[in-house]
C-alpha cells in the first residue's frame, strides 16, 4: 500500500527519499513522486506513474536540489495510476505540499467547497483535498496579516501553521498518515497520524519520517511511533509531539532491531525466495523461548492476561484477511484438537459489520502480519467497543493492531518484503499451535500430552529444511505446466487451509485462476472444470483420511487430468497414480500444514518467474491493506 518517506537535516533530501521508497516498494505501488525545497525557496515536485525506475530516470534528467523533501509511492484508490494523481500534491498557490496514505472518506463535499473558493485540482484523488483545506486556512491567516513575520512564527513554535494543519485534520473523515512542508518554512515538517502508521527516525541532526520502519534501516535506529491523532514538529535538531486532546506529549524513543541485512535480498533473486527459503530460522525466532519442558506447555510474556483468565475462555473469535486468515484456519483445527475449544474463524472485513451474538467467555484473536490492515484493524475495534478481550498475533512490531489489542503474541519472523506472504503464515500457524498448547494445557492436555507436542515442534525448522530440499524437483515441474491456465488445489482436514494457501499463491504472484476446495468437495462443482490441461495438486502426506484423498485423486484420473501429489514416500498408491510427486518429510498430522505449504510456496514461485512476472510486486496487490 501507499508509503511516505521524509527528510529534514544537513543533506540532499532527494537521495535518502528515492533510496527510502525503493524500500517501501514491497508495499505495492504504482506510482510514486517526491517534492524537495529549493535553496531558492521553491517547491519542486517529480512524478512518475509506473515503477519507481521512471521516477528514478526523471530525476537524472532533472536532479532535485534541497534538504527538506518527501517522497511516496501511492496504491490507487481515487483516480487512475497516472502521473497527475501522484503524490505529493501541491496545496493552494503552491504553499505547501503534502503526502497521504490512507482514504479520505468526505472528499467529495470538502472538493466542492474549495473549488467554490476558487482551488483548483489537478488530480483526481481524494488526498489533494488534504493540500487545499490545509493550505485555504494558511492562506486565510496570510489574508489577515499579510506581511508574514518568520521569526514572530518560528518564535512561537509554528502556532499558526500548526492551526492551520490541526483545523484542516479536524474536518477529516478517514484515515491518514500525512506529511506536509510549507514553502515558506524549509526548516519544519510536519507529520500527523489517523488510522494509518507513521514513525519518526531520530538521527544526529536530521530527522526522517517514513510509513515503516524499514526506510531508516542503516540510518537511525532511534525511532519513534506515532500515535493516531498525534502532529510531529519535526526541524533538523528538534521533535515535538502535539495529541489532538492532550497537548504536547513526550514521545518515547525506541530502539529499532533491524539490520540493513533483514531488507535486502541476501544474494537471493527475489525477497519472496528469500523469505520461503528463511523459514527454518524464522520458525525457530517464532518459538525462542517460549516452550517450557518443565511444565510441558508454551508461556508467551504479552498475553496480558492471568492463566485463570484464561481458563474461563470458553470460545475463540479467530478473524483476519487473506493468507493470515488461512492461518487462522489452520488454527481452528489446532485449538480444536489440542484445547477442545469452539472456534470460528471470520474475515476481518465480515467480521466489522455483523452483529454475531458473542458471549462473555470469547476471546477475540486478530491475525495479521503487518498489524495494518484496514479490515482486521475495524472488526478488532468493533469487537473491543462491544467489550470483548482482544489479543494480536502479529509480525510488525508497534503496528496499529499490535498496540490497540489488549496483548499478544509477536511472530518474530523479521521483516517480510516480498507481497505475497510465506514465512508470516508459517509463522503464524506455528505460534497458533504453541496457543492450541496453552490453552490445551490450561484445560485437559496432560504433561505427556504437552511434552509429545513439544518434541514434535522442536522437529520443525528441520522438518521445513528437508521439505525445501525438494526445491529442484518443484521447478522441474512448474515448467511442466507453467503455461496452463487452471490449476485445483485440494487437500482434507489440515491440509484444507494449506490447498486454499496454496491457490492463493499462485493466484497472487502468476495471475493463474487457482481454486482450493476441501478435496471430497471437489466432486460438487470443481470437478466439471477437470481436463487435461487442469493440473490439481494433492496435498496428501498422511493421515486418517489418506485413503479417502485417494479416491479424490482416482476421480480425477479418471477425466484425464493430470496430478501433482505433495506426499510423504515413494511407492505409495498417491505417488502411483500421480503424473508428478513431490515428496515432503512426514510429520505429525498437525504440523502438515506448515511444511506441506513450502513446496506450494516454491511452486508459485517458481511457475511466476518462469511467465516472466514481478514475483515480490505483484499486479493490483499492495503488501499492506490499509483501505478498507
Ligand atoms: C494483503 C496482502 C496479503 C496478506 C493480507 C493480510 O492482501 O497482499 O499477502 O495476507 O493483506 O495482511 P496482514 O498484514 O493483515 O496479514
Amino acid at each position: 500500500m501507499c508509503g511516505i518517506v521524509g527528510y529534514i537535516g544537513p543533506q540532499e533530501a532527494a537521495d535518502f527519499l528515492l533510496r527510502g521508497l525503493r524500500r517501501l516498494e514491497y508495499r505495492g505501488y504504482d506510482s510514486s513522486g517526491l517534492v524537495t525545497i529549493t535553496p531558492h525557496g521553491r517547491l519542486v515536485v517529480r512524478k512518475a506513474a509506473g515503477r519507481l525506475d521512471r521516477l528514478s530516470a526523471r530525476l537524472s534528467d532533472e536532479p532535485l536540489a534541497g534538504s527538506i523533501g518527501l517522497g511516496h509511492t501511492r496504491w490507487a484508490t481515487h483516480g487512475a495510476a497516472t502521473d497527475d494523481n501522484a503524490h505529493p500534491h501541491v496545496g493552494g498557490n503552491d504553499v505547501l505540499a503534502i503526502v497521504h496514505n490512507g482514504v479520505i472518506e468526505n472528499y467529495l463535499p470538502l472538493k466542492e467547497r474549495l473549488e467554490s473558493q476558487g482551488y483548483r485540482f489537478r488530480s483526481a484523488t481524494d488526498s489533494e483535498v488534504i493540500a487545499h483545506l490545509v493550505a485555504s486556512y494558511w492562506e486565510r491567516q496570510l489574508e489577515k496579516k499579510p506581511a508574514l513575520d518568520r521569526a514572530e512564527i518560528v518564535q512561537s513554535g509554528y502556532a499558526p501553521l500548526i492551526a492551520a494543519i490541526t483545523k484542516a485534520l479536524s474536518k477529516l473523515r478517514g484515515t491518514y498518515g500525512l506529511a506536509i512542508v510549507f514553502r515558506d518554512f524549509p526548516e519544519v515538517l510536519f507529520a500527523a497520524r489517523l488510522g494509518s502508521p507513521l514513525v519518526v527516525g531520530v538521527g544526529a541532526g536530521e530527522h526522517f519520517i517514513a510509513s515503516d520502519a524499514s526506510p531508516l534501516v542503516g540510518r537511525t535506529d532511534k525511532i519513534v511511533y506515532l500515535a493516531d491523532h498525534e502532529l510531529a514538529i519535526v526541524t533538523a535538531n528538534s521533535l515535538r509531539v502535539i495529541h489532538r486532546d492532550q497537548g504536547e506529549v513526550q514521545h518515547d524513543v525506541q530502539v529499532l532491531d533491524m539490520m540493513p541485512g533483514d531488507v535486502d535480498r541476501g544474494g537471493y533473486e527475489h525477497f519472496m525466495l528469500k523469505e520461503i527459503f528463511e523459514q527454518p530460522e524464522t520458525l525457530q525466532n517464532t518459538m525462542r523461548g517460549r516452550l517450557s519442558v518443565d511444565d510441558a506447555t508454551a508461556h508467551f510474556g504479552g498475553l496480558n492476561f492471568s492463566p485463570q483468565q484464561l481458563r474461563s475462555v470458553n470460545r475463540l473469535l479467530l478473524t483476519a484477511c487473506g493468507t493470515s486468515w488461512h492461518a487462522a484456519l489452520v488454527g481452528e483445527y489446532l485449538l480444536e484438537q489440542f484445547a477442545r475449544l469452539p472456534v470460528e474463524v471470520e474475515y476481518g472485513s465480515e467480521l466489522r459489520y455483523r452483529n454475531p451474538p458473542i458471549d462473555n467467555h470469547t476471546l477475540v484473536f486478530a491475525i495479521t502480519q503487518s498489524g495494518e490492515t484496514a479490515d482486521t484493524l475495524a472488526a478488532l475495534r468493533e469487537m473491543k467497543r462491544q467489550g470483548h478481550p482482544t489479543l494480536a498475533i502479529c509480525n510488525v512490531v508497534g503496528s496499529s493492531i499490535a498496540k490497540e489489542s489488549d496483548g499478544g503474541i509477536y511472530l518474530h519472523a523479521g521483516p517480510e518484503i516480498g507481497v505475497a506472504s510465506t514465512k508470516a503464515f508459517t509463522s503464524q500457524c506455528v505460534a497458533l499451535a504453541m496457543l492450541a498448547l496453552y490453552f490445551g494445557r490450561l484445560r485437559h492436555l496432560s504433561h505427556a500430552q504437552g511434552m509429545h507436542i513439544i518434541e514434535q515442534l522442536q522437529r520443525l525448522p528441520d522438518l521445513v529444511r528437508q521439505a525445501l530440499a525438494a526445491d529442484a524437483e518443484v521447478r522441474r515441474i512448474a515448467a511442466k505446466y507453467y503455461q496452463c491456465d487452471n490449476f485445483l488445489y485440494l487437500g482434507r482436514q489440515f491440509n484444507f487451509p494449506t490447498a486454499l494457501e496454496g491457490a492463493l499463491k499462485l493466484k497472487e504472484i502468476s495471475y493463474i485462476h487457482a481454486e482450493g476446495y476441501p478435496a471430497a468437495e471437489m466432486k460438487h462443482g470443481p470437478i466439471a472444470l477437470v481436463d487435461e490441461h487442469t493440473p490439481s495438486v494433492f496435498l496428501i502426506p498422511q493421515g486418517p483420511v489418506y485413503d479417502k484423498v485417494i479416491s479424490n485423486m482416482e476421480e480425477i484420473k479418471a477425466r484425464g487430468g493430470p496430478v501433482i501429489a505433495v506426499t510423504c514416500q515413494s511407492g505409495t498408491r498417491a505417488a502411483e497414480l500421480a503424473d508428478d510427486v513431490i515428496l515432503v518429510p512426514t510429520a505429525e498430522e498437525f504440523l502438515q500444514p506448515i511444511v506441506s505449504v513450502i513446496p506450494m510456496q516454491l511452486l508459485a514461485y517458481h511457475i511466476a518467474v518462469l511467465r516472466g512476472c514481478d514475483v515480490d510486486k505483484p499486479r493490483n496487490l499492495a503488501k499492506s491493506v490499509t483501505v478498507e
